[in-house]
């Protein structure tokens, strides 16, 4: 398939080297840096912050802090959302500050907290603001600016190609769309074709998402969009190496091998969260991930088992817990490289 020998060559963004054409999506409560370390390791191209509301960043808000925080990577890419221009500059600026190497500017999210806001894909419905916003970031800040976003707001505003050509005009280097509008949230299937709608109309690189979690899907979206790389979210739920994994056809570094090696891993990963967050806080936070792994790698775990690792407040017994879940026969492990 030429379109996966394709996603192997490095992408050029605005004097930036990404090293292949498979992203990991940002994903808000997901993609930390814990998440991201593991995705990088495994070979993604690139991974992005979640996103960083601009308002409270520029105000010093708690929280935002571990968000734009360089995390060692090659390439830190920070995503932020708001509505007030003086406020996207402002995060702009602090996240440049602290070493992003490119800016991601959030007209996708369709989260009524978000829209409500007039951020996000709310953007999508008024393009002379969503301009403000893209020129003041563009104009605040050396490094590349990028924007996210959907096809638009509802079937009946698919304008995410004159949104991505006015971007390119104001300085924008590379545009990701997820193939869907607003109004359908998640639901439906990515309409893949429409994103060559936005390839036709700039000439930086376009970036395809949307319901990818295999190879075979990122071949077709390629194909079918015509796009320069493909950005993947939803797929990596329980398997941090999928973009690695569809970057290197398969053979990527460092997938647990075996259930003990898996065990480990989960583990580690586990811990970085605790590190990161505090013990408190960490727990909570990494439920969702051990949901995920059990539900991927060891379905066959009992529910006392689960119940005890997703609600227990004593990291040692969730640790006792889904090492013995993972690494035990009882609880049979399915290692899956690709969805
Ligand atoms: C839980 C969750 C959080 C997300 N957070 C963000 C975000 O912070 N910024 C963003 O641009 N998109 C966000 N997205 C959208 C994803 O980046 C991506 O566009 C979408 O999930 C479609 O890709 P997929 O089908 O590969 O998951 C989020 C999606 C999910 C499911």
């Amino acid at each position: 398939m030429p379109e996966l020998t394709k996603l192997t060559v490095p992408l050029d963004v605005g004097g930036v080297t990404i090293r292949n054409r498979v992203f990991l999506a940002p994903m808000s409560g997901i993609t930390d840096e814990p998440f991201r370390q593991r995705a990088h390791a495994h070979g993604a191209g690139l991974v992005v912050s979640e996103m960083v509301a601009s308002g409270e960043l520029a105000k010093g808000r708690a929280g935002c802090d571990l968000r734009i925080r360089h995390s060692g990577l090659p390439v830190h890419m920070v995503q932020l959302a708001g509505r007030e221009a003086v406020h996207m500059a402002e995060g702009a600026r602090i996240a440049e500050g602290e070493g992003a190497d490119i800016i991601d500017i959030n007209m996708g999210c369709p989260a009524k907290k978000v829209t409500g806001g007039y951020a996000g894909s709310a953007l999508m419905r008024d393009l002379d603001h969503a301009l403000t916003l893209i020129e003041a970031v563009v104009g605040a800040v050396e490094v590349p600016v990028t924007v996210k976003m959907r096809l638009g707001w509802d079937e009946g505003a698919l304008n995410a190609p004159m949104l991505a050509r006015r971007a390119e005009q104001a300085g924008v280097r590379m545009v990701t769309v997820h193939g869907r509008t607003r109004c359908q949230f998640y639901q439906g299937k990515a309409d893949w074709r429409a994103i060559a709608r936005v390839k036709e109309a700039v000439s930086i690189p376009v970036v395809a998402n949307g319901d990818v979690g295999s190879a075979a899907e990122a071949a077709d979206i390629l194909e079918q969009s015509g796009a320069d790389a493909v950005m993947v979210g939803r797929a990596h739920y329980g398997a941090p190496w999928i973009a690695g994994s569809i970057a290197a056809a398969g053979g990527a570094a460092g997938i647990p091998q075996s259930p003990r090696a898996l065990a480990d891993y989960i583990i580690a990963h586990y811990e970085d969260m605790l590190t990161l967050y505090g013990s408190e806080s960490g727990l909570r936070q990494a439920r969702k991930h051990l949901g995920w792994y059990l539900d991927r790698h060891a379905a066959g775990a009992g529910l006392d088992q689960r119940k005890a690792i997703l609600t227990s407040f004593e990291p040692a017994r969730v640790i006792a817990e889904l090492r013995d879940a993972f690494s035990t026969a009882a609880a049979p492990v399915t290692l899956r490289s690709a969805a």
